[in-house]
Parts: structure tokens; C-alpha cells; sequence
């Protein structure tokens, strides 16, 4: 085993996957700036405090953060999320609202890792900060769908619920720990502990001890405000105006404490449950004000790049790109002309490789297969000589019926001089 490997849950992404990576942010940039988002791109690395803001009952900030003190005595964190820098970036620079961003990058948590659950992951998201509209939070939610449809997902079923405003929030959570106090001794060790610290995390127990005292705990709805029932009544109508299907899950609280009234998440059928969530978000007006701005309502999701893409595997959707280039070289003649070519056909817009160090024709001709071209274009001392070089499609049936083996091959020499007007009329 190599002495350096890469650290627990954090890993090389190599190609052809990065390439899938690449195509990933494009298409989610193009679904978030064709309904007026703009790129926000924000340091990996804040100071503590901002992160601190997120919530101190969450173990994002508790347990999982990356923080040290810099060389300059700083207490700084890895970003373990986007939405916290972004409220701190709208502070930072009153932009005028509503501020529209997207964001893409890589998150840093303390996690045990496993398949789907990594120390440095990737998301893509969008916040929206100055606006309180339930339509906005539609149009949020929708993009996210529009997102999955993009990349061929199917298996994604959207969680929708409301936490209410701050007060209907509270009042929730104080009936929901009565309730659990009550119910001390049906509760798994772990719940009680959660308890301690967030009641409201209770609900996301997965383990089967703690279900039947979930399922008849208190629900939010019962608590929710006059003004909160009709922002939530608002957003499931706008949901179903435009054909997306959503299930209401009263227990859907999420992992992070910013959360009020509209929470969401998109979860992939395909996952197993503990890492099915693929995506999520929700409301958090207070999230701003917190970081010393302005009161300011802000919306948004971030989406697990890591997770979806798995989820893609497992639907057969968005496979990695195949070939890499268009063209390969092939030149048995020293090599000097290979260099010529390749860089003529690169100037000329066309995806071009070749081999080196002198190889034999046979090994440069595997070499070409390999690269997934298309055509190899082949410069031997006859071709140079004559001024030609041989232009051999790689992907095209071998014709058996054909009166020779180049014919077969649908192989043709052509002159150097037409070679680039060839590949462009011919690829
Ligand atoms: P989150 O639910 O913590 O929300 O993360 C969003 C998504 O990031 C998750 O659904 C999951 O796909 C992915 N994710 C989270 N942790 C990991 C991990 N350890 N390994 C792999 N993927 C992971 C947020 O981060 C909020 N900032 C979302 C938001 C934006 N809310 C409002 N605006």
C-alpha cells in the first residue's frame, strides 16, 4: 500500500467521473441562471462564528466542523454549508434584493463516513435572500424538480412540511419535549440524549424503538399560526399548479436549526434510507439577522452532487461522457509531424490526441482505440513524401464484402492540405 492515501471519507474524483462532475454544475447552472440566478462564489473558509450562526443544537456545528486557529490567531472554520457564507456575503455587500444566487463546491463535515456520506462532499444550490413570498419558495422547489428531471432522475419524491413561525416553532417544541419527557422509558438511549439538546431532532429517529412514541407525538400543523397555515396552504398550491407532486410529512424537521415555516426535502427512492435524502432546504428568515444584517427573509435548497450521482447509477441516467477526443494521431515518422497535426487540428476546434515517445504503429493504433476518437489520422514516410496523410474511422463496421483490407476499413488517404476541411465535414 502507498505510503499517502487519501483521509477518511474524502476522495479523488478521477476521469472519466470528473468530467460527469463537470457536466453536473453546467446543467445545474443553466436550470438556475434561466430563471435569473447568478453565480455566487464564496471562500471555503470562514471565520467560526459565522458557521456558529447555523445553530449550536445541530451537529454540523457541534461535532463536525473542521475548525483550527490560523497562523494569524484566527478561529476559522471549512465551510460545512453555503447557505450561512451566503447570508454572511449579503451582509457583507447589500446587494439589492431579491438576491438571486446559485452556488456549486465542496463541504467539509466530521461524519462517519460510508457510501453516500462523505467528510468533503459537493452541493449545488441556490438561496434567494430578501423576499417573502410563498411562490418564491415554489419557485425554488420547482427548479430543484426541474433539476432531477434534467438529469433523467425519476425515483425522487418530494417531502414538503412548515415549522411555523419563530413562536408557533416554539411553542411546538416545548409541547413536543413535554411529551417526550413523558415518554422517557419507551425512548431508544439515543433519542433521550437527543432529546437533551433538540427535541425536534427526536422525529428524525430512524431506529425502530422510538416509532410508535414518534408517531403519536404532537404535530406542528396544531400549532401552526394563522399567517404560517396560509403561507403553507400558499406554496402546496402553487406546487400542484405546476404538476409536482409533493407528499406533506409533518415530521420532516431537517438536520439544521435555521429552519422557519417551509421545510423540504428530496429524497432518492432508489438510497438506502439513512443517506436516501438527496437534496433539501426550506425558509429561514432570521438566518441574516443573526450574522448582523438586516431583517431579511431568506429561501433556498442545496442538493448532494455525491448522493445524486449515485442515484443516477442506479436509474442507468447520466452515465460519464465516453470518448474524450475526436481525433488521434498516429505518425511513425519521428513524431514532428504529430505535432504539426495535432496542433493544426486542436487551432481548428476539433478534440485532438496522439502518442509519444516513437512508438510502433501497432501500439499508437491501440493507443488510438483507447482514446475513444473516432478517426486516427496516420502519417507514415510515404504519406509525408507524398503529402498525404491516411484517415482511418475507428467506430465504423469493418465491410467484409469490401475489395481490400484499407477498403474494408473505410479508409482513405487524403491531402495534407484538405485534411483539417475533411475532419470538419466528416466529424
Ligand atoms: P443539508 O441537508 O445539510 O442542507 O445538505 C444538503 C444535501 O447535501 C443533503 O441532502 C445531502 O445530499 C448532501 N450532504 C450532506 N451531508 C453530506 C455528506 N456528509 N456526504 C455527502 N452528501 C452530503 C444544507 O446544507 C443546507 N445549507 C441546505 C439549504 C440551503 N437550506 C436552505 N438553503
Amino acid at each position: 500500500m502507498p505510503e499517502f492515501q487519501t483521509s477518511p471519507g474524502m476522495r479523488d474524483i478521477l476521469p472519466p467521473e470528473s468530467a460527469r462532475w463537470r457536466r453536473f454544475v453546467h446543467v445545474f447552472a443553466d436550470v438556475a441562471e434561466r430563471a435569473g440566478y447568478g453565480q455566487v462564489i464564496s471562500p471555503m473558509l470562514e471565520d467560526l462564528g459565522v458557521f456558529q450562526r447555523i445553530g449550536d443544537a445541530t451537529d454540523v456545528v457541534t461535532k463536525e466542523m473542521y475548525d483550527f486557529v490560523d497562523k494569524g490567531g484566527r478561529h476559522v472554520a471549512l465551510r460545512p454549508e453555503l447557505t450561512a457564507s451566503v447570508c454572511r456575503a449579503f451582509v457583507q455587500h447589500r446587494p439589492a434584493t431579491p438576491w438571486k444566487v446559485w452556488y456549486t463546491g465542496s463541504q467539509f463535515r466530521y461524519e462517519k463516513p460510508q457510501r453516500g456520506r462523505y467528510r468533503q462532499f459537493d452541493q449545488v444550490g441556490i438561496e434567494v435572500l430578501g423576499a417573502d413570498d410563498p411562490y418564491l419558495d415554489v419557485e425554488v422547489i420547482a427548479l430543484g424538480w426541474e433539476f432531477y428531471r434534467a438529469l433523467g432522475l425519476q425515483q425522487v419524491r418530494l417531502l414538503v412540511n412548515s415549522l411555523g413561525e419563530p413562536d408557533d416553532r416554539a411553542r411546538y417544541v416545548a409541547a413536543l419535549q413535554a411529551y417526550f419527557e413523558a415518554n422517557l422509558d419507551a425512548l431508544s438511549a439515543e433519542s433521550r440524549t437527543t432529546l437533551q439538546k433538540n427535541a425536534l431532532r427526536v422525529l428524525d429517529s430512524k431506529r425502530p424503538q422510538d416509532a410508535d412514541v414518534i408517531a403519536a407525538a404532537p404535530m406542528i400543523a396544531e400549532f401552526h399560526s394563522d399567517e404560517a397555515a396560509a403561507h403553507f396552504a400558499a406554496v402546496q398550491a402553487g406546487l400542484t399548479a405546476l404538476d409536482i407532486p409533493f407528499t406533506v410529512d409533518a415530521k420532516l424537521v431537517r438536520g439544521l436549526d435555521y429552519y422557519r415555516r417551509t421545510t423540504f426535502e428530496f429524497q432518492g427512492l432508489t438510497l438506502d434510507s439513512a443517506q436516501n435524502a438527496l437534496g433539501g432546504g426550506g425558509r429561514y428568515d432570521g438566518l441574516v439577522e443573526s450574522l448582523g444584517g438586516p431583517a431579511t427573509h431568506g429561501v433556498g435548497f442545496a442538493l448532494g452532487l455525491d448522493r445524486t450521482l449515485l442515484a443516477c447509477d442506479d436509474e442507468g441516467v447520466f452515465a460519464p461522457p465516453a470518448a474524450a477526443v475526436q481525433v488521434f494521431v498516429v505518425d511513425t515518422t519521428g513524431g514532428l509531424e504529430a505535432v504539426r497535426i495535432t496542433g493544426e487540428l486542436r487551432a481548428a476546434g476539433l478534440a485532438a490526441d496522439r502518442a509519444f515517445e516513437n512508438r510502433s504503429m501497432k501500439s499508437q493504433m491501440k493507443a488510438a482505440d483507447r482514446s475513444g476518437a473516432s478517426v486516427a489520422v496516420i502519417v507514415g514516410t510515404d504519406e509525408l513524401e507524398a503529402g498525404t496523410v491516411v484517415v482511418r474511422p475507428l467506430r465504423t463496421a469493418f465491410d467484409p464484402s469490401a475489395a481490400d483490407d484499407k477498403q474494408a476499413r473505410g479508409q482513405q488517404a487524403i491531402a495534407r492540405n484538405d485534411l483539417i476541411d475533411h475532419l470538419k465535414k466528416a466529424l
